[in-house]
């Protein structure tokens, strides 16, 4: 990333894992596999990831396939010699998340009573950050009044339960158990990670994807928006502790976890999605690519072949962004083929935007679909400032810096 691009508070702008210590405790599930998946993951998001193994997650998983994929210790005696410091103590003061995954039936009545028999319930009694819990069991276990009541203990005492989901387990058993997958994992980590962040008790609506206007049944009028920009910056807000609505139109990228979301198809579907939550929230980013035309009817029946030209009326949409309320910070992008600065600048006074994120979408690098985008940032309060090409993972962590400074300012007037 480029190293000009250092934020207001003085933070280089990477993701919410970077430099993160986690201490990831695996237990003796089948599902322990997984957790050398994520700790991979972790690692290579930035996170300092220090492993510790009970007894039997050794049985499943050996403790040099986290030490390869982290390249930091895997512990799992209770007595390796640490000179100068107590092991356990010293684990628990430097992490910044505790996460158990997976969590056993054994290992979650253990920290439950407050067991201090390994080196993993010795770090969950001493340490003061956050803890995470992932069961991962049979359904028969995971369902038993003793579990339930493990996991009760450990949510009153503040733990955060990642829940299990209904599948097959190893033993054939469909029932809820299974623990998700390596990706839903890390959404969980980045929302407790993100949970006292700048937008902690605070609203986003974010629009992503490409509406789709109806032609007839089987035919629409669409764009090419894949819905990366907008699941980013939908990502982006969780992680800054923001209680996310994303309104999602038609995208071809896997969307984000952890959020409400609202599924529309045409504009003004998002438009009445987005004024009913917009009511309630801080901050709107109208990342959607919506469709300034519909076609003036839909037909009900699929448009048939006839020899002749075919012309199709089209009526304009209301702009959403324009007809949201001043009361909250709105934030636009503008999507632009030429004179992008002047095109954007006009965005701002004609729809009310506190923000707007201008990019040339003729580049190959900044258009739909691309992973990266080179944005300039128009505000009514200080001059252009263009941005270097960045991921959209990194742009999203600059406009919610700035979208989080004006949500701050607004509450404070
Ligand atoms: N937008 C909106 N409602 C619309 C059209 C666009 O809220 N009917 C929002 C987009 O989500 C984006 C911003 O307005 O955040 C600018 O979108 P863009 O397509 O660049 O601008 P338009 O207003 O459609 O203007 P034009 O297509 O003429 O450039």
């Amino acid at each position: 990333m480029n190293e000009e691009l250092v934020s207001e508070s003085g933070h280089s702008h990477m993701g919410i894992l970077n430099e993160k210590r986690i201490l990831l405790g695996v237990c003796g599930s089948v599902a322990a596999f997984k957790a050398v998946a994520l700790a991979s993951q972790l690692n290579q998001a930035g996170a300092e990831v220090t492993t510790i193994l009970t007894k039997d997650a050794a049985r499943f998983v050996t403790p040099l396939s986290f030490t390869s994929v982290t390249q930091r210790p895997a512990y799992v005696d209770l007595y390796t010699p640490d000179p100068g410091r107590i092991l356990h103590v010293a684990l628990a003061e430097e992490a910044d998340l505790l996460a158990v995954i997976p969590a056993t039936a054994n290992t979650l009545a253990r920290m439950a009573q407050g067991l201090s028999d390994d080196l993993l319930a010795c770090t969950y009694l001493s340490t003061r950050a956050p803890v995470l819990v992932a069961p991962a069991m049979d359904g028969g276990m995971y369902t038993n009044a003793a579990t339930q009541a493990s996991l009760a203990t450990l949510r009153d005492s503040g733990v955060h339960v990642v829940e299990p989901l209904e599948g097959r387990a190893a033993s054939g058993l469909v029932a809820k158990g299974r623990m998700p997958e390596v990706d839903a994992l890390i959404a969980e980590i980045r929302t407790v990670l993100g949970r006292n962040g700048p937008l902690a008790g605070k609203t986003v609506v974010v629009t992503a994807g490409g509406t789709q206007e109806p032609l007839d049944p089987v035919r629409y009028i669409g764009n090419r928006s894949s819905g990366k920009m907008g699941f980013a910056l939908a990502e982006a807000a969780r992680d800054c502790g923001a209680r996310v609505v994303l309104i999602q139109a038609a995208t071809t990228a896997p969307p984000p976890l952890g959020m409400t979301t609202v599924s529309v198809t045409t504009a003004a579907e998002m438009q009445a999605a987005v004024n009913e939550h917009a009511a309630q929230a801080d901050a709107l980013i109208m990342a959607g690519a919506v469709a300034d035309y519909r076609p003036e009817t839909a037909r009900s029946q699929k448009t048939k072949r006839t020899g002749d030209p075919l012309a199709i009326r089209l009526v304009e949409n209301e702009d959403i962004l324009a007809g949201v309320p001043r009361t909250l910070v709105k934030v636009g992008f503008a999507a632009e083929t030429d004179d992008v600065l002047r095109n954007a600048e006009k965005k701002l006074t004609s729809k009310g935007a506190d923000l707007i994120f201008a990019n040339d979408v003729s580049r190959p690098d900044s258009g739909f679909g691309a992973d990266t985008n080179q944005v300039v940032v128009l505000s009514n309060a200080r001059p252009p400032e263009p941005l270097p090409l960045m991921a959209k993972s990194e742009v999203a962590a600059v406009i919610l810096e700035r979208v989080s400074g004006l949500v701050r300012e607004r509450s404070e007037k």
